[in-house]
């Protein structure tokens, strides 16, 4: 794992500022999978899982959720909170989100014919809004914990959820998704990694077909903020607990783009499209199709 989370660095890897605390570390280490940056992605999740009586899964859920850097996040006036209210109002916020992105970003490119593909679906949140108003959605993820908790707290009929392994998209056919969406992704990938799944997404698309993807844009004010990556063999455990976030320049995410054989990328602030209550909302939107 250590070997993986070395390769997997790159020159401007940033970490979420705000440090994990040692009971955060803990249960990030518990949880962790064997691949870089896979939180949630311990194979006993699932099974944990099987043998948990229905009616506790979803509290499990939400619980495990928590312990991953990615879903849940810690505001000030939840420490007067109970641990279980907090957990009921993260979800809430999450959803809620969620339903905005669908409503305002997505559903003018949905088609009720279409099979889409959410790219790094995590809770699945968005994937069951966009279920409404397409025919198929194929949600995926790096970590089997995440896509075992989406399973229970937002499972659907037309929705198959799917872990992948981090790399590539072995598990789809060659054109055969309508359009690809992915939030708050992309911003945790290495260039390695972002650059091979703009190629997985050329093959799996139809001819003619779509990407709707975030990205955390590199801005001056981000550029001064960003702290050096620590060469350090501690640095480098310790980027093991902490999320990646890649800030890239608008022009390199063209060029990206460009050389996996797509169209001309169109760029938009999220502002300007949707009024989210969360981070995204000050990053911007990518839209770019398979010619
Ligand atoms: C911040 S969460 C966003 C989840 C969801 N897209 C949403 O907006 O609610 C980022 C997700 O990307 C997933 N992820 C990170 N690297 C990935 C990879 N290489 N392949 C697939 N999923 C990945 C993580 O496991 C996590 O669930």
């Amino acid at each position: 794992m250590v070997r993986q989370v070395l390769k997997g660095r790159c020159a401007r890897d940033t970490l979420t500022l705000d440090p994990p605390s040692l009971a955060e570390k803990l249960a990030r280490l518990a949880t962790f999978g064997f691949s870089e940056q896979n939180f949630l992605g311990a194979p006993w999740i699932p099974l944990l899982f099987k043998l948990t009586p229905g009616r506790y899964r979803r509290r499990l859920a939400l619980n495990l959720l928590a312990a991953s850097p990615h879903y849940f996040k810690r505001y000030p006036h939840y420490a007067s909170m109970a641990r279980r209210q907090v957990l009921k109002e993260e979800h809430r916020r999450n959803v809620v989100s969620r339903r905005a992105i669908c409503e305002q970003i997505l559903q003018p490119h949905l088609r009720s014919d279409m099979t889409v593909l959410d790219f790094g679906c995590g809770p699945g949140n968005l994937a069951r809004r966009v279920a409404r108003h397409v025919e198929r959605v194929i949600a995926l993820d790096v970590s089997c914990g995440a896509i075992a908790c989406a399973k229970v707290l937002n499972g659907a009929e037309n929705i198959a959820y799917l872990v992948n392994d981090g790399r590539t998209l072995s598990a789809l056919e060659d054109s055969s998704i309508d359009l690809i969406y992915s939030f708050a992704v992309v911003q945790h990938l290495s260039d390695e990694l972002f650059d091979g799944f703009l190629r997985e997404f050329r093959r799996v698309l139809k001819p003619g077909g779509g990407v709707i993807c975030h990205v955390a844009l590199e801005d001056a004010a981000r550029q001064a903020e960003s702290q050096q990556a620590d060469a350090s063999i501690r640095g480098r455990l310790e980027s093991t607990f902490r999320l990646r976030m890649v800030y890239r320049p608008v022009a390199e995410v063209r060029r990206m783009i460009a050389g996996a054989g797509f169209s001309r990328p169109t760029v938009r602030p999220v502002s300007e499209i949707c009024d989210v209550q969360d981070d995204i909302a000050s990053q911007h939107l990518l839209a770019f199709h398979r010619s």
